[in-house]
C-alpha cells in the first residue's frame, strides 16, 4: 500500500517531513498547505510539490504567479493521512474545523496540548501503542531526544531510578528574525520542572524525571546536560556500548576526533552532505559520558529543526499499520541517511 499523505503548515518541520515523505516508496506526497506566496511556496512548486491554500487565498498566490492545485478541502479529501505541523495550538483548532468532522487520521507536533492526540509518540519508546490510532502526537524535539536517551538503556534491560536534565534551548530557529534573546539568558520557563520532563513521562510514564531550562542566543542547537540514576551499578564501557548500538543515538568524540563544540556538529552534517545540515540524531558527546557508581551523567546536542523527522515518518507507519516498530525505523534511517553501522534494529 502507498499511503497519501498531506501536510497542513510548510515551516521548518513541515518542508523537512514533506522532503523525507517524498523518500519513502511507501508514501506519497500528495500536496502542501501554505497561507503565504513566500519564497517558501515558491521552492515547494520549483520542487515538483503540490501547493494547497484557503479558498479566500486563492487569488493572492495566483496575482503573484505562484500555481495553487487546489483549495485545503481538495487535498483533505485525498489524502489518507495528514501530518499538521503548524504553529503551537493551530494543530487542535484544525483537528476540530477539518480533521474530525472529515473522519481524517493526522499526526500532530509537540508544540500541540498532549490531549490533541491519543498517543504522545516516540518511535524507540512506543511505536506499539500508535498502530492504527486516529490521532497521535510525535512529541518536541527536546522531548524527542531525551525519550530517545532513557529508551535506549530500557531497551537494553535497565532499570532508571531518576533523570534530571538541565535544557540550554536554542533562542530561536535559524530562519527566524523576530526573536531574541540577544544578548540574555532567559528563564525559559523559570518554574521547576519545565514542561519537558512531563512531556517524556507522556510518552513513558513510568519515568521519574525533572527538568530545568534556559535560552541563549543561538539559533543551531539545544544542549541538554543529563543525570540518570540506575536501579544498580553500572560502568561506563556498558553505557558506551548502549549508546553505539541505539539507533538514532550517535558519539561525537571531542579529544579524538576534534568535536569541541555543537557548531562543529553541524559542519559534520553539511560535510556529509545531509540535507540543510540536518542532524537526525540525538549527538551526544563521547567525553561527557562520565559514570559514578549507578549515576551517568552526560551531555547531548538536539537538533531542534530536525530531531523529529524520522518520527513523522514512523508515526505515519504506525497509523496506516503499515509495518512493525523496528521494519520502520530501519527503513526510515536507511532512506533519510542516518549512520545505521553498528546499529541495532532488533532491540527487544
Ligand atoms: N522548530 C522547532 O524547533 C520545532 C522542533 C520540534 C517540534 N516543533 C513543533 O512543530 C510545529 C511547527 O513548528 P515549526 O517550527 O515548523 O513552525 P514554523 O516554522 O513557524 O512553520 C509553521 C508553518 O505553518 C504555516 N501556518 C501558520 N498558520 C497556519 C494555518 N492556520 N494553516 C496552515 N498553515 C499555517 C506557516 O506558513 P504560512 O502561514 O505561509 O502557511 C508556517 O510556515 C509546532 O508544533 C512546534 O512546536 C518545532
Amino acid at each position: 500500500m502507498v499511503v497519501r499523505v498531506g501536510i497542513v503548515g510548510y515551516g521548518t518541520i513541515g518542508k523537512r517531513v514533506a522532503d523525507a515523505v517524498m523518500r519513502m516508496d511507501d508514501m506519497e506526497l500528495v500536496g502542501v498547505v501554505k497561507q503565504n506566496p513566500d519564497y517558501e511556496s515558491e521552492v515547494a512548486v520549483r520542487k515538483g510539490i503540490r501547493l494547497y491554500t484557503y479558498e479566500d487565498k486563492v487569488d493572492k498566490f495566483e496575482r503573484v504567479g505562484i500555481k495553487v492545485s487546489g483549495t485545503v478541502d481538495e487535498l483533505l479529501r485525498s489524502v489518507n493521512i495528514i501530518v499538521d505541523a503548524t504553529p503551537d495550538g493551530v494543530g487542535a483548532e484544525n483537528k476540530a474545523r477539518f480533521y474530525e468532522p472529515m473522519g481524517l487520521r493526522a499526526i500532530f507536533q509537540g508544540g500541540e496540548e498532549a490531549e490533541v492526540a491519543e498517543v504522545s509518540f516516540n518511535a524507540l519508546a512506543n511505536y506499539d501503542m500508535a498502530i492504527g490510532k486516529r490521532f497521535v502526537r510525535v512529541v518536541s524535539c527536546n522531548t524527542t531526544a531525551l525519550t530517545r536517551l532513557i529508551s535506549a538503556f530500557l531497551l537494553h534491560g535497565y532499570k532508571i531510578r531518576k533523570v534530571r536534565a538541565y535544557i540550554v534551548r536554542r533562542g530561536a530557529d535559524p530562519r527566524e528574525f523576530k526573536k531574541g534573546p540577544i544578548n540574555d539568558v532567559v528563564f525559559n520557563p523559570a518554574t521547576v520542572p519545565s514542561h519537558h520532563g512531563p512531556d517524556v513521562m507522556t510518552v513513558i510514564p513510568s519515568v521519574s524525571i525533572v527538568t530545568m531550562a534556559v535560552a541563549v542566543p543561538t539559533t543551531i542547537m539545544h544542549l541538554h546536560m543529563v543525570n540518570i540514576e540506575f536501579d544498580g551499578l553500572v560502568s561506563r564501557g556498558e553505557v558506551i556500548k548502549v549508546l553505539e548500538e541505539t539507533p538514532r543515538i550517535l558519539l561525537f568524540n571531542s579529544s579524538s576526533r576534534k568535536f569541541e563544540s555543537l557548531a562543529q556538529v553541524i559542519e559534520w552534517a553539511r560535510d556529509i552532505g545531509r540535507p540543510r545540515g540536518d542532524v537526525f540524531e540525538n549527538a551526544v558527546i563521547e567525553d561527557s559520558v562520565t559514570v559514578f557508581q549507578n549515576e551517568l551523567f552526560l551531555m547531548q546536542g538536539v537538533h531542534q529543526e530536525s530531531i523529529v523527522v524520522p518520527e513523522n515518518v514512523d508515526a505515519i507507519r504506525a497509523v496506516m499499520r503499515l509495518m512493525d516498530k523496528w521494519s520502520s525505523i530501519r527503513k526510515t534511517d536507511e532512506v533519510l541517511g542516518l549512520i545505521t553501522e553498528g546499529k541495532n534494529y532488533a532491540l527487544a
